[in-house]
């Protein structure tokens, strides 16, 4: 039984360090999820992973098709997700490599399909969403973080932008405004869909540059992105490796 699903963002296509026991190519009711469902193995226990922009990273944040990924995992019996997201450092803490556990969000996004319910023969339905993350498995992340040895922010809000163009300084100024901390193209309506469809869902951010506007340089250089997501990829390694060594959900 596999309860617990990787989405993994840019930077992080397929994970290594896990057996690979199969791949399953998925069809829903909202057509067809980024990539396989890859099935892997770590110390007895089973894991889903799902690279959300494509095995070849060729899907970009406003074309996912996050209905059909989220129901895709929902078939198969998974519980958790986890999700692996790549973002801008707005929070002066949150420099390039630093990881981090978001408690919140707000959804900056248009034009996504963004629910399941969508009326007609069904009835309304409103889910809760105050708290957008899982406590539980965000407690595991961080619990696992520490046994790692790895350093990890502990909450924060999440802004979630539409992309794929990065954002404008002023446009990072408002954010900061509102409250966000964090800023990324995919995180919704990913979260909201994984809380309609009742997955625990929880995300580990990890910060790939300043924001815009933020830090010393006057623009943010692609080829930094990359070199500070590799340097920090391989910390997410080890942490999930921890975090599915450890299954359940203490
Ligand atoms: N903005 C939005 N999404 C991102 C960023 C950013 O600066 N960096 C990585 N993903």
């Amino acid at each position: 039984m596999t309860d617990l699903a990787i989405i993994g963002g840019t930077g992080l296509n397929k994970l290594e360090g896990i057996n690979i026991i199969r791949r399953r190519v998925m069809r829903t009711p909202y057509g067809e999820p980024s990539g396989p469902l890859t099935y892997g193995e770590i110390n007895g226990n089973e894991i889903v992973f799902l690279p959300r922009h494509g095995t070849g990273h060729t899907i970009p944040p406003h074309k996912i098709n996050y209905c059909a990924n989220i129901w895709a995992l929902k078939e198969i019996g998974v519980k958790e997700v986890i999700s692996i997201a790549a973002v801008g450092g707005i929070n002066n803490k949150l420099a390039p490599a630093q990881l981090a556990v978001p408690d919140q969000i707000i959804d900056y996004t248009w034009g996504r399909e963004n629910t399941f319910y969508e009326g007609g023969a069904g009835k309304v339905i409103h889910i809760d969403f105050t708290h957008p993350y899982d406590n539980a498995l965000r407690t595991r992340i961080i619990n696992a973080a520490q046994k790692a040895g790895i350093a990890i922010f502990e909450g924060g809000t999440y802004g979630a932008t539409q992309g794929p163009r990065l954002e404008t300084a002023a446009e990072i100024d408002r954010m900061e405004k509102d409250g966000c901390d964090l800023v990324g193209m995919t995180g919704m309506p990913e979260a909201s869909l994984a809380r309609e469809l009742d997955l625990a869902y929880a995300c580990c951010a990890v910060v790939a540059n300043h924001a815009a506007g933020r830090g010393d340089k006057e623009e943010i250089s692609m080829k930094e992105i990359e070199l500070y997501l590799n340097k920090a990829m391989q910390q997410v390694r080890e942490l999930l490796i921890v975090v599915l060594s450890n299954p359940s959900s203490t």
